[in-house]
């Protein structure tokens, strides 16, 4: 196990990202090929990570994609076979696919709700159930990371299915680092918090109403989105730093983080 702490061990090591064609995925694929990592790129959207693959090798970066939906384990499972027939080890995966969905719980429609946790939730349990089990075989220093959200420190009308996952994504995350200490402490797990950061998600976001808590949500959030949203590519950077860290979460706004935690703590208190 190596005590490098700092991004340099990166290099020539393997990530993996899923949701690899957009926002946030997009940005810490550019930021892994900037450390010298090997890049296998993951999505549901097929065209956006065939095409970044090309530009990747046009680049020099060794890059492979997969077109993966996250709600089905037997693509992780693919996907993990693929990798370690590739190279042989995965340094840092990253489950990071997640979409959104805005409306009062009582009307959301069944299939958006459970679409919602298969993919924020469920995906995530599907790469490590596909993973974790090779990275300890593996026995090398590797690190999971499981993308959350600050919506895992807050609760507001017209967001529970989203931050339901993203608080379950928080606690498993918690999880799974105390059951990989004892038996693979070779095996960092970092949950990241992102505050807001340029992406398409709400682009793709369902809205169950048009004048209800739904899409007075989605209005606040895609307005932050727009006036203070971090780049990609810095939000990749503080997750790449976190992580290389060993940090058990990241926050990329922390400013925000504080201030929400600090609200939860005192709404929490008795
Ligand atoms: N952007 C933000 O401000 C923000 C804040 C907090 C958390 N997050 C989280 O960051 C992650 C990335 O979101 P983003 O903002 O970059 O959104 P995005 O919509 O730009 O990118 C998400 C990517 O995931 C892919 N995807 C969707 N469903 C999938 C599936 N079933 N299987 C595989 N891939 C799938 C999409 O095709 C897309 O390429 C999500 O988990 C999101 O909840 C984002």
């Amino acid at each position: 196990m190596t005590t490098d702490d700092s991004t340099d061990a990166f290099a020539g090591g393997v990530a993996v990202i899923t949701g690899a064609g957009s926002g946030i995925g997009a940005g810490l694929v550019s930021y892994a090929a900037r450390l010298g990592m090997r890049i296998a790129l993951a999505d549901v959207n097929a065209d956006a990570v065939a095409e970044r693959v090309e530009q990747l090798r046009a680049d020099g970066v060794d890059a492979i994609w997969r077109r993966v939906d996250v709600r089905e384990s037997s693509d992780l499972e693919t996907l993990a076979a693929d990798v370690y027939d590739t190279w042989g080890t995965t340094t840092v995966l990253v489950n990071n696919a997640g979409i959104e969905l805005h409306g009062n719980t009582w009307e959301l429609p069944v299939d958006h709700w459970h679409r919602v946790i298969d993919i924020n939730l469920n995906g995530v349990f599907h790469g490590i159930h596909a993973f974790v089990p090779r990275m300890i075989a593996g026995g090398t220093r590797a690190h999971v990371v499981n993308v959350s959200s600050v919506a895992a420190l807050r609760t507001n009308p017209g967001t529970s299915a989203y931050a339901a996952t993203k608080h379950a994504t928080l606690a498993l995350t918690e999880c799974l680092a105390k059951e990989l200490e004892p038996v693979a402490p070779f095996i960092a797990v970092t949950a990241v918090l992102p505050g807001s950061v340029k992406s398409a998600i709400f682009e793709s976001a369902y809205v169950n109403d048009v004048d209800g808590a739904g899409a007075e949500s989605k209005r606040i959030l895609a307005t932050s989105m727009e006036q203070t949203g971090l780049e990609p590519i810095d939000a990749a950077r503080i997750i790449f730093e976190g992580v290389a860290r060993g940090d058990l979460r990241v926050h990329t706004n922390p400013e925000a983080s504080r201030r929400f935690i600090a609200e939860r703590a005192a709404a929490l208190a008795f």
